[in-house]
């Protein structure tokens, strides 16, 4: 059933799966994610390297990569979206869903200008003019950062550096106007001066559009300034989700905990970091029980078991409570 829009949130997940299939063998590769993004919020996603960040955004976004199988839903303002067309689908998403790609170059044209597939993409969705769409998109560069943004619309992907392509791929991913933006690394590649300049512009979004943002980082100290929820991926799993500033203050599982120690405190430069211990188990060799166990150093017998996710956190022995 479809929830009326005005009610429901900008994005509501629920128990979505994610598995590779590969000659007829399925792996997980993400589990029972569930959560919400409301109008105006922005929540943080974020894990080590191959935790299913990406694979979580593109399920959601629409563009999962190949001989990827996807169960649950994804609702978007209410209206379901993994039973849609194909085509509809696509039309929807390119117009109310802005997605800033991990990798600009996958998913920047080679041959064609960028004005050309900024215009396009504007004249599509919003029936621009020509003129209309291309002084539009000369503006967004402008925003994002690009100085005299105009001569960009005439260059190829190639031309740019890597900064420059970071950007933009945001410009196009807000060119519409989205409900929704999901944003894969979108400051990795750019510098502090540059980063702030696009924060800002993400942030005056959801102030004044209202836009829901999930924002994938490894970058704690962005998730601590700019996200009101976070939630913590361990293994193609949630295992921590919560108050962005409750789960960085006070981490109640293990592996938020060890996230935290293993980055630098600002104001704190001589503070020890602990590296977490171990690597991330990869894809068909996760743990039947508890996935962050052969890293834990609370594990016990407890833990051969699977935790679910109970009051935010998924751990028999959180810290702060009593064990489950
Ligand atoms: N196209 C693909 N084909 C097969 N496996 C993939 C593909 N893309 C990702 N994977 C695998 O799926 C798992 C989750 O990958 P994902 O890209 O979602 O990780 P991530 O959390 O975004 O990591 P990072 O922080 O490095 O971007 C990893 O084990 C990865 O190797
Ligand atoms: S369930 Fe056990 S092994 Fe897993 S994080 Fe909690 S204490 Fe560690
Ligand atoms: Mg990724």
């Amino acid at each position: 059933m479809t929830q009326a829009a005005g009610t429901a949130p900008v994005l509501a997940v629920a128990d979505l799966d994610i598995a590779l299939v590969q000659h007829g063998r399925r792996v997980s590769v993400v589990t029972a994610m569930s959560f919400i993004v409301e109008a105006g919020e922005a929540v943080a996603l974020v894990g080590e390297s191959g935790c299913g960040k990406s694979m979580t955004a593109r399920a959601i976004a629409g563009v999962p990569p190949a001989g990827v199988a996807i169960a649950g839903s994804i609702r978007l303002a209410g209206q379901e979206l993994t039973t849609l067309p194909p085509r509809e689908r696509r039309r929807l998403c390119g117009r109310q869903i802005g997605f800033v790609f991990q990798e600009p170059m996958t998913s920047l044209h080679p041959t064609l200008t960028l004005g050309a597939q900024m215009v396009d993409g504007l004249r599509t969705h919003l029936g621009l003019s020509r003129r209309a769409a291309r002084d539009r998109a000369a503006d967004l560069l402008d925003r994002v950062g690009i100085p005299r943004g105009r001569n960009v619309l005439d260059a190829h992907v190639h031309e740019l550096s890597g900064g420059m392509r970071q950007r933009v791929m945001i410009a196009m991913a807000i060119s519409c106007g989205p409900r929704l933006l999901i944003a894969d690394e979108p400051t990795t590649a750019l510098d502090v001066t540059i980063q702030a300049q696009v924060l800002d512009l993400l942030a005056e979004m959801r102030r004044e559009s209202q836009v829901a943002m999930l924002y994938i980082t490894h970058d704690l100290e962005v998730v601590a300034q700019f996200c009101d929820r976070a939630i913590v991926m361990y293994a193609g799993e949630a295992v921590e989700t919560g108050a962005a500033t409750d789960c960085l203050a006070h981490p109640r599982h293990p592996y938020a905990r060890g996230l935290l120690d293993a980055i630098p405190v600002l104001g704190r430069p001589d503070a020890r970091l602990t590296p977490i211990q171990g690597q991330v188990p990869p894809l068909g060799q996760w743990p039947e029980g508890c996935r962050f166990a052969p890293r834990c150093a609370r594990a016990d017998a407890a833990c051969a078991r699977h935790p679910a996710l109970h009051d935010g956190v998924r751990c028999w022995h959180p810290a702060g409570a009593a064990s489950r």
